[in-house]
């Protein structure tokens, strides 16, 4: 008989799991403890590389959770990490060393530009940034000392989609690892291993979590690249706390049915906002009009729950806008059930120079809703009377004293 494989739903609620195991807890356990104890010297040797050592080494409550990631992106392994940004940090750093050359995509979460393009030149590695959806630009950027490509999508806040296998195919070609930061997807809409990406990131603060109640990073890839950046977590010491890979899996269970409305929220919420006379633009990859629409179908199962758009006017009516809205919570981060509204260049990209704003496209008027599993009509009446504070013409004044 042919073997069934199961479906994301199924994976979310029971992946990580061992399903044969009877008379045991049903919720996994958590192991809040820093250290293990042994019976004898040989035991002690033993565990040093299990996760019943040291809990910086590894724990059974994340090896659980880290089970479960894997299984749901397709991977051969998994590994959790303190926070979204310690994920990425720590896998460049285990991948490279002076004198390497790292190629990114110029529109990414601000952090992670800033982490490249202030910390790497410090530990002489190279940067260099292309445009997100110009692949000649990657293929130009290629060095021999070239490790890494660094990816996106899509893309925080531009909602840029890129094109895996394309990517994935030239850095094979160059023999580069390819690194997706694949945060605004989740496994559920896509699986970037399907299409040849060596490691997929997720700040685990989103849509895994999803309540907004923990900090998490993740990475999921190759079996040999996550031994190295096990070794690198362990130097680093930016392991998780088993608590809150608790909660990680609690959340986890939620994942699909969360992200699946979420999408339809978000497409409903795009729709609206595009017909709306004091918006210039919206961005949403499932959106008719999107660039990169076509594309996003192929290889996306959803547009995700995040949209940002433009209003018409100017940096201060995109704030008054944000702080007229009653159900939508103003604050930064993004897929937890509650709705969410912020202002990109306060928030996630307030550490990159207002001259990379631009050339990314990320203006003063543009705001950037997280979309939660609200009802979507009463999400929308919402938006309806926020964006009645909006002048609704353009006007060049910055954003000025708000800044
Ligand atoms: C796309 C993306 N990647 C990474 C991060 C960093 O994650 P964390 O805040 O969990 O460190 C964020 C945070 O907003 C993000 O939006």
């Amino acid at each position: 008989m042919k073997e069934h494989r199961r479906q994301a739903e199924t994976e979310a609620v029971r992946g990580g799991m061992d399903l044969s195991k009877k008379n045991g807890p049903l919720s996994t356990p958590i192991y809040q403890t820093s250290t293990f104890e042994i019976t004898d010297m040989e035991e002690q040797v033993r565990a040093t590389s299990t996760d019943h050592f040291y809990t910086r080494y590894g724990n059974p409550t994340h090896t659980v959770a880290e089970n479960a990631i894997a299984e749901l992106e397709g991977a051969d392994a998994a590994l959790l990490f303190a926070s979204g940004m310690s994920a990425i940090t720590t896998t460049v750093l285990a991948l490279t060393k002076a004198g390497d050359h790292i190629v990114a995509q110029r529109d990414i979460y601000g952090g992670a530009t800033k982490f490249f393009t202030q910390w790497l030149p410090k530990f002489g590695m190279e940067v260099t940034l292309v445009d997100t959806t110009d692949y000649e630009q990657h293929a130009r950027a290629m060095r021999p000392t070239t490790k890494i490509l660094h990816l996106e999508s899509p893309t925080n806040p531009t909602l840029r989609v890129v094109d895996l296998k394309r990517v994935a195919a030239l850095a094979k070609e160059h023999g580069v690892a390819t690194l997706i930061d694949s945060t605004f997807s989740t496994p559920i809409n896509c699986r970037p291993a399907e299409f040849g990406i060596d490691l997929v990131m997720h700040s685990g603060t989103k849509y895994f979590g999803g309540h907004a109640d923990l900090i998490c990073g993740i990475v999921a890839g190759r079996k040999d690249l996550i031994d190295t950046i096990h070794s690198t977590r362990t130097t680093l010491g930016c392991n998780m706390d088993p608590h809150a890979a608790w909660l990680l899996l609690r959340g986890i269970k939620t994942l699909a049915v969360r992200v699946q409305r979420q999408n339809e929220n978000a497409l409903r919420v795009a729709q609206f906002l595009k017909s709306h006379p004091k918006v210039r633009s919206v961005s949403y990859p499932f959106l008719e009009g999107h660039p990169q629409r076509a594309l996003a179908m192929q290889q996306m199962h959803g547009g995700g729950g995040v949209l940002s758009f433009e209003v018409e006017g100017t940096g201060q009516d995109a704030c008054r806008f944000a702080e007229a809205l009653q159900l939508f919570t103003l604050a930064p981060s993004l897929g937890g059930v509650e709705s969410l509204v912020t202002i990109p260049v306060i928030t996630s990209h307030s550490m990159i120079s207002a001259e990379e704003r631009a050339k990314i496209g990320v203006t003063d008027q543009m705001v950037r809703l997280s979309i939660g599993i609200e009802n979507v009509q009463d999400l929308i009446a919402d938006l309806e009377s926020g964006l009645a504070v909006v002048k609704g013409q353009r006007q060049v004044e910055a954003l000025g004293s708000r800044r």
